[in-house]
């Protein structure tokens, strides 16, 4: 039966941004307002990055390589693999929304856990899909074993969001790997792995590694979080030949600009520069952690850029309230099915120490 276009706009959960609108980012920092809402690199980018952005500014006249051959190329060069096995996007959303897209038909199913990254409803709700959602466990972690037991022969893509957003845990590599080889062949996985850089399991490159060997795996990255590019929107995946034909086949063309193509172009050459944003991460991570536990809260393992904090019996509403009164921006659970939490990611040391300090001036 046809979906009306009502029925379909009802179905689309409406994405919450954490970013404060009418601010142009340049400004924020003036504004006196402390973003620690979108789990964005509190740092600008590389200088050689915005000498890149600067150059390809001046070409602005002509559309952008619509192969994005440079970029993909970069990207390959760091990864060992080949062009054709890399798939640029819009940020890696696009990625996601296109893989829903090609992939899964009325009558398919999309598994992932939840809570976990916001978009992934809109998934299931533009390709009609049916949605699986499978609860994290105790720890807020993905429990990958009742995951799997939710697969059946319908089941078209597994989301697997590891750094886990909103609650920052973390699966190890090996558990993933014997997950993903416990899935029948028709099944695509896809590994969301924005965060995977500020995680101290194992390599970040150990999921990389799997490619090899599982024909229906991805791997999500993105240029938005420890590269400090978010404003440019601009995310890769690395899989098969096949999958980067399904994502180019239904995105828009030119979905990655010039802009962003010589960005990610220039940034994925300094990763000196990635492990010295990922360490203050990590350093300030340790802070933010110590002076959560010294106001006696609860936070899941985190492996990101941002805690989860469990508020106990202060509401979140309120603390969310007092916290923007005070123009410090951080992410409610409720939204997210999960209430009684906020998500706060970690921005330069002065902003986290306000953050610290006014969470225990509204608690006490
Ligand atoms: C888990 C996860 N995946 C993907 C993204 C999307 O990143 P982008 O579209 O900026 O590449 C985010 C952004 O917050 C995220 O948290």
């Amino acid at each position: 039966m046809a979906v009306t276009f009502a029925e379909k706009l009802a179905r689309m959960p409406g994405y919450q941004a954490g970013v404060p609108t009418g601010h142009a980012p340049e400004s924020l920092a003036a504004s006196g307002i402390a973003q620690l809402a979108s789990n964005e690199s509190p740092s600008p980018p590389h200088p050689k990055v915005v000498d890149a952005i600067a150059a390809a500014a001046k070409a602005m006249n002509r559309y952008p390589d619509p192969d994005a051959t440079l970029l993909r190329r970069r990207i390959a060069e760091r990864y060992d693999t080949d062009p054709s096995r890399v798939a640029v996007g819009n940020g890696s959303c696009e990625i996601l929304l296109a893989a829903a897209e090609a992939l899964c038909e009325p009558g398919a199913e999309i598994l992932y856990a939840w809570p976990a990254f916001s978009m992934y409803p809109y998934l299931p709700a533009l390709s009609g899909a049916r949605e699986i959602r499978v609860p994290l466990d105790a720890n807020e972690t993905h429990d990958l074993e009742a995951m799997a037991a939710e697969v059946t022969a319908a089941t078209q893509l597994v989301l697997v969001c590891n750094p886990n957003n909103p609650t920052a845990t973390h699966r190890p590599a090996a558990e993933v790997a014997a997950f993903c080889e416990s899935l029948p062949a028709h099944v695509t996985v896809i590994l969301d792995e924005a965060y995977a850089e500020f995680q101290t399991h194992d390599d970040p490159d150990a999921t990389v590694d799997l490619l090899g060997g599982l024909s229906n795996l991805v791997v999500l990255r993105t240029f938005s979080k420890c590269y400090g590019l978010a404003g440019l929107r601009v995310g890769y995946a690395l899989g098969s030949p096949r999958f980067r034909a399904a994502v180019d086949a239904v995105r828009q063309p030119f979905s990655v600009n010039a802009l962003a193509q010589a960005a990610g172009a220039e940034a994925i050459l300094h990763q000196d520069d990635v492990a010295k944003r990922v360490e203050a991460t990590i350093a300030e991570r340790l802070r933010v952690e110590e002076g959560l536990a010294e106001l006696g809260l609860a936070t899941s393992e985190t492996h990101a850029n941002f805690s989860w904090i469990d508020l106990g019996e202060a509401g979140e509403a309120e603390v969310v309230a007092a916290l923007a009164e005070r123009q410090i921006a951080v992410r409610p659970g409720a939204p997210l099915g999960d209430p009684g939490h906020i998500r706060v990611s970690y921005g330069r040391p002065a902003e986290n120490d306000r953050f610290l300090a006014a969470l225990g001036e509204i608690l006490a």
